[in-house]
């Protein structure tokens, strides 16, 4: 069976471009993102590391570590790793887990037989402080993926986790919540004192409380 929201992200020890990394000691007590390319040298996944790269800033700013995977040796990772740094304007700046033996790929359910029988799709594990997984994505090796909307999703995801609300379709920090349907009326005029708009009683919006 596949990971699932809540599982606990299983533990692991890979060498990657940075060293050895075990797993759960480097994510530490913050949060991370795990995502998988499919293969070393290939044009996609070199524009979506550049990218990464580019927006590291962005992640440390929320308190989130990265990390890559493909199922190549770390001499592959080294080798292209200049190409990106040539060809995107960015030099690798996190972890690239050289998963050749696939220990990690098959833990965290990154091979798809049925698409591509040696190559990981593009999976992106999103894992909390308590290492439990809040959020998957997988895309096929055809498409890159929009590492915005994983900044975007990672800011609902640390407000939902200290706030009873939720975020709307398409919302970013900054905008209006949603106060989440079990809490009654009267204790949202305590939990937002920036008060709120009953639209409907079961669609309540409210300011973002954290700002
Ligand atoms: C790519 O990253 O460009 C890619 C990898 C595997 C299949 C297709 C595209």
């Amino acid at each position: 069976m596949s990971l699932q929201l809540g599982d606990t992200a299983p533990d692991f020890t890979q060498d990657s471009s940075a060293g050895t990394i075990h797993f759960h000691e480097w994510a530490g007590d913050g949060w991370a993102v795990l995502f998988s390319h499919p293969k070393d040298f290939t044009p996609v996944c070199t524009t979506e590391l550049g990218m990464v790269a580019k927006l590291k800033p962005e992640f440390d700013k929320r308190g989130v570590k990265v990390i890559g995977l493909s199922v190549d040796a770390v001499s592959n990772h080294e080798g292209w790793a200049k190409d990106i740094e040539e060809t995107q304007g960015a030099a690798l700046n996190f972890p690239l887990i050289a998963d050749g033996d696939r220990k990690v790929s098959d833990l965290y359910g990154m091979i798809h037989p049925n698409a591509d029988n040696t190559m990981t799709v593009r999976s992106v594990f999103i894992i909390g402080p308590d290492k439990k997984v809040k959020l998957t994505l997988t895309y096929p090796a055809s498409t890159g993926r929009n590492f915005q909307e994983i900044l975007r999703v990672i800011d609902s995801l640390q407000l939902t986790a200290g706030y009873k609300v939720a975020t709307p379709v398409d919302w970013k920090n900054g905008e209006d919540c949603i106060i989440v349907p079990a809490v009654s009326n009267e204790e949202a005029k305590t939990l937002f004192p920036k008060g709120f708009e009953e639209i409907k009683p079961y669609l309540r919006k409210t300011p973002q409380p954290n700002l």
